[in-house]
């Protein structure tokens, strides 16, 4: 196999991701950071220096299972140290097998700071997509939401207290590949000439009060910033021909909706595994999930909108926009009004692209006989007036000792809370539908803040049923896209209301489920799955959604410990907190 090698400066950078400057975390002075991409089997180096003076820095490959270098995995206090400013550190892994990755910071919110880029693994003779042959070339989308309050003071109001909490919001933006149409007006005063207007009467007529009108009237020349650094990137496509895009969401917050004006897609993968192939208008999309859709270009040889829009939430934040320009097309622009996404607050219509979603024939089977299973309820919940959310009533706050040092060097004791394992349920009397103060006095568990892991066994067979909650407020579940470190999960099945095991186990798919490593909890639903814990690693298992896990919302899993020592973990990865004191004997007090 062959090395591909990089390296990589990150550092802060002045950066107008939708025409309005903000300082970014960039790499190689450059955002997103460049695309990484190998054949499956091909061992990946990236040498990494951090050159921001103020804060630590490690890098996640997700969706890369990272077998049997678990160090590598680039979580902050979990798999690894920060690298300090000034600090260089060599990330080694093998692109396990082909697809649609991506990859970004893991320490505090630095994802949502702009540490992001692609990570595209093409199959081999050897691990063959089964739909590689049809297709005649490929597009890339990277997908991303931007806020122009920058992370530090997201994050400071997140982590307030009382009244001095403060919830991010939505997003200013939406990106496509880094770039987004916020308010053209900017720009404009930038460099008048190379704005050329466009009337907004073209596009909304008279009298058009929606939301998306209103937000293209604000701007002075239409929504889409033409000539300008954050004009729609332009997908060049030859008519007669068929196309795979790949799509990745990297979002902080938002639920997406993509939709290609005039086409169908076919949807074939999904984080890297073969789907059973099937046919839709426009494809949901939550943080931490890839697709590839293949895409014919059959249609009149003109310039078509690629439309981005946010699902789930109540949108403040417009469509981002793309062209898909066949290369025979007359003019630059399409002529059409961007089509529109689905409306936010569909979600039936969210759960049938989901339950669409199943495994192409070939998919490896899960294992039939299972050896733990884990209820894990998500609450949202008031601790010492901050607000936090909590599995099994178990808030999630990070050591400061990566896990994997801790047992790597035999300190977790003074590591972290390595005497109290996470809980495997929840008390049953907890009614999901009733937000945590209206719960019965037996249900009203306290909130602990804990660092304490799920330690499982090599080998395992763990099944795990995410159970939806209300949230503080009364009637309101929010959807929360679950992403593990480490592994593929076999995705057995969605439900509503509560889980009950004797009824809703049976309906599960255990024979022939989809793999992924990224499924949709829909509001007070659950959704159930199914992993193997070959892989001895520490691995987080999380809502990707960036002010969630700030918030708590993921554990950790200490997989497979007792084969630690079989592994080669590089010193440097893991030399910081109690791990230094047990490697460094400091000299007896005299
Ligand atoms: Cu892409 Cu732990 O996340
Ligand atoms: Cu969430």
């Amino acid at each position: 196999p062959t090395t591909r090698r990089f390296k990589w400066d990150v550092e802060y950078i002045m950066w107008a991701p939708d025409c309005q400057q903000s300082v970014m975390i960039g790499i190689n002075g450059k955002f997103p950071g460049p695309t990484i991409e190998a054949n499956a089997g091909d061992l990946i180096s990236v040498e990494v220096t951090n050159s921001m003076h103020t804060e630590g820095l490690v890098i996640h490959w997700h969706g890369i299972r990272q077998i049997g270098t678990p160090w590598a995995d680039g979580t902050a206090a979990i798999s690894q140290c920060p690298i300090n400013g000034g600090e260089t550190f060599t990330y080694e892994f093998v692109a396990d097998k082909p697809g649609t990755f991506f990859y970004h910071g893991h320490y505090g919110m630095q994802r949502a700071a702009g540490l992001y880029g692609s990570l595209i693994v093409n199959g081999t003779d050897q691990q063959k997509e089964p739909y590689a042959d049809e297709y005649d070339g490929e597009l890339n989308m990277l997908l991303s939401d931007w806020y122009h309050e920058n992370v530090y003071a997201q994050a400071a109001g997140l982590d307030g207290k009382g009244k001095h909490w403060e919830w991010v919001g939505e997003p200013q933006t939406l990106l496509i590949n880094g770039r987004g149409q916020f308010d053209c007006s900017l720009a404009i005063e930038r460099d008048r000439k190379t704005c050329d207007r466009r009337k907004t009467d073209a596009y909304c007529k008279e009298g058009d009060k929606s939301e998306r009108c209103e937000l293209i009237r604000r701007s002075e020349c239409g929504p889409f910033c033409e000539g300008t650094q954050c004009a729609p990137v332009v997908f060049d496509v030859e008519p007669g021909k068929t196309y795979r895009l790949r799509i990745a969401s990297t979002t902080s917050l938002s639920a997406l909706n993509v939709h290609v004006e005039g086409h169908k897609l076919t949807v074939v993968e999904a984080d890297g595994n073969s789907v059973a192939p099937f046919e839709v208008d426009d494809i949901d999309i939550y943080s931490g999930e890839s697709y590839s859709v293949l895409l014919k270009t059959d249609q009149r040889p003109q310039a078509y909108w690629i439309s981005v829009g946010v699902r789930g939430r109540k949108p403040k934040t417009p469509n981002a926009l793309a062209i898909l320009k066949y290369t025979t097309s007359k003019s630059e622009w399409p002529a059409a009004v961007p089509p529109a996404t689905p409306a936010w607050d569909n979600v039936t219509r969210s759960k049938e692209f989901t339950y669409k979603i199943k495994a192409r024939e070939g998919t490896p089977r899960p294992p039939t006989t299972v050896d733990r299973r884990i209820l894990m309820l998500n609450t949202q919940n008031y601790v010492d007036e901050h607000i936090k959310w909590a599995i099994n009533h178990v808030t999630l706050s990070l050591p400061n000792t990566p896990y994997l040092g801790a047992y790597f060097y035999g300190v977790e004791s003074v590591a972290f809370d390595a005497a109290t394992e996470s809980p495997d349920t929840f008390d049953r009397g907890y009614d999901i539908k009733k937000p945590p103060e209206a719960q019965a006095p037996a249900a009203q568990a306290e909130t602990a803040v804990s660092n304490r892991v799920y330690k499982v066994a090599n080998g395992t067979v763990v099944d795990v049923v995410l159970q939806n909650a209300n949230a503080l407020e009364a009637g309101v579940s929010e959807s929360h896209p679950w992403h593990l470190h480490g592994h593929d999960f076999w995705v057995l099945g969605y439900g509503e209301g509560m889980y009950e095991h004797d009824r809703d186990f049976k309906k599960l798919d255990v024979t022939s489920p989809p793999l992924r490593n990224t499924v949709v909890l829909f509001p007070n639903g659950w959704t159930a799955l199914r992993f193997v814990a070959d892989n001895p690693g520490v691995w987080a298992f999380h809502c990707h959604i960036e002010p969630h896990l700030h918030l708590g919302m993921g554990v950790i899993i200490a997989e497979g410990m007792e084969r630690l020592h079989e592994l080669n973990v590089p010193k440097e990865a893991v030399m910081c907190g109690q791990a230094t004191r047990a490697a460094v004997p400091l000299a007896p007090a005299t």
